[in-house]
């Protein structure tokens, strides 16, 4: 089955070190049926868009300014990435909210400017280990989902995956389990159906993201529920990443 694998870098390599990655992870996904976005820095963006044109691989920022342009010193705008070449672009990651302050407005706002420069979004969406332990995790990422999605259209749908990313499951090695993801991705579909339509339920793309490693990545990409997955440590090795990204699921 095919399914769409990202990588995000997050604060990691340099502008130097993705010509290389970029001409290999070309070559080793040639012939892969599978969608694979990278989202390295802002600063990388250039030049992997010059060696990965002509290939398989779509390229994604990790971030968006809510706002058109103007007086916001640092910040990089939609318009900016879609002139880059750049498809795709994260916005709600957990890291953001918690260490920028982002909030389910601000994200909310990020999509429809994305999507209104025809910027495909890739939405994070998780809750924490106390809210897990409160059994509210249901309820939280529900409302995340509501608040991002206020304002957008049915057919905008097709412009978003939403990556279900629970935060502690992030970088700390242990993935949430089949079972945990089966009964999110469900309950997220669900959300979807009752805020649009059956068919918007199904059809949505939605991608699981914590602790994916060499180990797990086949148990857990194979899964019918889910379309793909967003890879954060694994992917900056390319050789490891290019494996994930080309297997047959
Ligand atoms: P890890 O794969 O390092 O756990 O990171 C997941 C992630 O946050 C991807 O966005």
């Amino acid at each position: 089955m095919k399914k769409i694998i990202i990588a995000n870098f997050k604060m990691n390599t340099t502008p130097s070190e993705m010509k290389g990655y970029s001409m290999t992870l070309a070559t080793k996904t040639a012939n892969t049926k599978n969608q694979i976005i990278v989202c390295p820095p802002f600063t990388h963006l250039s030049i992997a868009k010059q060696f990965l044109d002509g290939s398989k691989v779509t390229l994604g920022a990790q971030n968006v300014s809510d706002a058109e342009k103007g007086t916001y010193t640092g910040e990089i705008s939609a318009s900016m990435l879609k002139d880059l070449g750049v498809e795709y672009v994260i916005i709600g990651h957990s890291e953001r909210r918690s260490r920028f302050k982002e909030t389910d407005r601000m994200i909310n706002r990020k999509i429809k400017t994305a999507l209104s420069y025809g910027l495909k979004v890739i939405l994070c969406i998780g809750e924490d280990l106390a809210t897990r332990g409160a059994k509210q995790a249901g309820a939280f990422v529900r409302k995340q989902l509501d608040d991002a999605l206020k304002g957008i259209y049915e057919n905008e749908l097709e412009g978003i995956i939403v990556a279900y990313e629970p935060i502690w499951a992030i970088g700390t090695g242990k993935s949430a389990t089949v079972k945990d993801i089966e009964k999110m991705t469900a309950l997220l579909r669900k959300e979807i159906s009752s805020l649009y339509s059956e068919k918007a339920g199904e059809n949505i793309n939605i991608v699981y993201g914590g602790s994916i490693d060499l180990n797990n990545y086949k148990k857990i990409i194979s899964l019918p529920c889910i379309n793909g997955a967003l890879i954060g440590g694994t992917s900056l090795d390319v050789d490891n990443f290019s494996l994930i990204a080309r297997e047959n699921y």
